[in-house]
């Protein structure tokens, strides 16, 4: 039996920020991964992580927690906000002082750049490949601390005893051994849920795991309604192209050449947040105004240095996939589905309600971000909380006594397991998982309406009766993908049945929810969370949790 004083489920940026945290404070941590850590989806984004260092311009933390809550459409905890944006600067500090390598101005402060919905330059990056270069450093820490990794370990359950948290289950995907790895602390920080939907700028990784298994042992999971578009989507793949593109001065154009953000935007333009300029390139499409479903995206007045310089990443991942250089040639994008505001229920410190129990990252709905994130905000969100909840973390396992191992769950996680390998016909999980990601794309996309949502909702409950016939194919034990695929599926299904309840049930439009059929934002009913609680094969929403508010009342919130 494996046991530690604190665990941490998930290799990415916030796994791993946490990790070192617990490990700079002398606690036995390790993590558990279904990959290694540098593949994680963290590596994936590009763009920058906002700290109001003040480099370029003046600013502020206050003026940081502003921008956010304002493009949170007031649905973010402001409590949470303005503790996020007091510890950015600190946090890219830390992460410097480790080695980072960001980007510079000439004279040797780190270069910051405009991004959307924010009041000043801040977004602090390493050219377009941000994540990537935190990711490496963050690894570094690890293996200088010697934290022990248990990788191509995929988390099952979480292990609960007298209400408290004692660990987790895990197949270890190399034997196909199920392993009860015990601990006091238990962080949840495996990313997101983006494999719901079709198309994506997610990983294939990115499958709500924790999500999943907090959901299953009766943790809540918030404000799920609220998905994220990304605007620059490549139209052939779903690959992400950075905002950074458009922090760098890029244009939007339809299929007259027009700069149509400034009709939806007045003051922002391209730098308006992503839920208003992902609604307007679809606007400009339904309304004629694309160029076979896309909108452009045109770097060329920008300049081959400035685009070699700042931008190298996404020049390639576009050259790669449509043959078109951005260097002299407009590229087509489309929104594409990026991120999920909503997670695991957390308190500030990323505490969750069940003592030893925590989320940080993606996974995790602490709530910084209410109904949009803004860009840069999410390696962000990975690294303050990464380090907070392993911080408050800490502090628990010093008063916690000692934790017994939960061999009931071992039981019965091997009970479930058997039973998926042991059937030989049913129905199999890509069908279900196809069935999913046609109803979330096609109903549960930037614009919704009562319709849509209820035929969704319903899809995917039948998606969810159906599971129970599931059958794996694969009945080897090593690197058996069709059965962990098998598991992502049954999580993202979770994970789908909460958005599309939570928007069905949230009669007004805010932030990343457009209704049609609601169009306007209503503060009177509103300002509050959905909790959405697993009650047998749906989840149940309650809104009990009201929004936190500090310094900034609700106004129009316009760009
Ligand atoms: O566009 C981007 O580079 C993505 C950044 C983010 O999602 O924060």
């Amino acid at each position: 039996m494996i046991k530690h004083d604190v665990v941490v489920i998930g290799g990415g940026l916030a796994g791993m920020r946490a990790a070192v945290e617990a490990a700079e404070r002398g606690a036995d941590v390790a993590i558990v991964s279904k990959m290694h850590p540098v593949r994680s989806h963290s590596g994936a984004a590009q763009g920058g992580i906002n700290a109001a260092l003040g480099n370029r311009e003046d600013d502020s933390p206050e003026n940081h927690a502003f921008d956010c809550v304002k493009g949170s459409d007031y649905l973010g905890d402001q409590d949470a906000v303005e503790a996020m944006c007091e510890d950015a600067p600190r946090q890219i500090i830390w992460l410097e002082h480790r080695g980072c390598i960001f980007s510079r101005l000439p004279d040797g402060r780190i270069a910051q750049r405009p991004f959307g919905g924010a009041g000043s330059a801040r977004t602090c990056y390493s050219a377009d490949v941000t994540g990537l270069v935190i990711l490496h450093t963050l690894w570094e820490q690890l293996e200088r601390f010697n934290v022990k990794v248990y990788e191509e370990f995929f988390c099952t359950a979480l292990c609960i005893e007298d209400g408290t948290g004692t660990g987790v289950v895990a197949y270890n995907m190399r034997t196909g051994d199920l392993e009860l790895i015990t601990a006091k602390a238990t962080i949840f920080a495996t990313g997101g849920a983006g494999r719901m939907y079709a198309k994506t700028t997610n990983g294939y990784a990115s499958t709500a795991d924790g999500l999943g298994i907090a959901y299953r042992a009766g943790i809540p999971i918030m404000d799920m309604e609220f998905v994220q578009f990304h605007p620059t989507s490549l139209k052939e793949n779903g690959v992400l192209l950075s905002e950074a593109a458009r922090g760098e001065g890029a244009y939007l154009l339809n299929a007259d050449g027009e700069r149509f953000m400034f009709k939806y935007a007045p003051n922002k333009g391209e730098l308006a947040s992503r839920d208003v300029v992902a609604r307007a390139e679809w606007t400009e499409i339904m309304e004629g105004r694309g160029i076979d479903g896309c909108v452009l995206l045109d770097l060329r007045h920008l300049g081959r240095e400035k685009i070699l310089e700042r931008l190298p990443q996404i020049r390639e991942l576009a050259l790669d996939a449509t043959g078109k250089d951005a260097i002299d040639t407009p590229i087509p994008i489309l929104p594409g589905m990026h991120y999920t505001m909503g997670g695991i229920e957390t308190d500030k410190f990323g505490a969750t309600r069940v003592p030893g129990v925590y989320a940080a990252g993606e996974t995790a709905c602490v709530s910084v971000h209410g109904a949009n994130r803004l860009g840069g905000n999410s390696l962000l969100e990975t690294i303050v909380f990464g380090a907070r909840s392993a911080r408050h973390a800490i502090d628990y396992i010093k008063k916690a006594g000692d934790v017994k191992p939960s061999e009931r769950t071992l039981r019965a996680e091997r009970e479930r397991i058997d039973g998926l390998l042991s059937k030989t016909t049913g129905i199999r999980a890509p069908q279900l998982r196809k069935a999913m990601n046609a109803t979330m794309s096609e109903n549960c996309f930037i614009f919704r309406n009562e319709a849509q949502l209820r035929k969704a909702a319903e899809e995917l409950q039948s998606v969810r009766e159906q599971f129970k016939d599931v059958y794996v194919m694969d009945k080897s034990r090593t690197f058996n993908t069709d059965l962990i695929g098998t598991l992502e599926t049954d999580f993202l299904i979770d994970a789908a049945q909460c958005v599309a309840n939570g928007a069905l049930h949230r009669t007004e439009s805010r932030g990343a929810q457009a209704r049609t059929d609601y169009p306007d934002r209503d503060d009177d009913k509103w300002l509050v969370h959905t909790l959405a609680w697993k009650d047998g094969n749906k989840p149940r929403l309650d809104y009990s949790r009201k929004v936190t508010f500090t310094k900034w009342q609700p106004t129009a919130r316009t760009y």
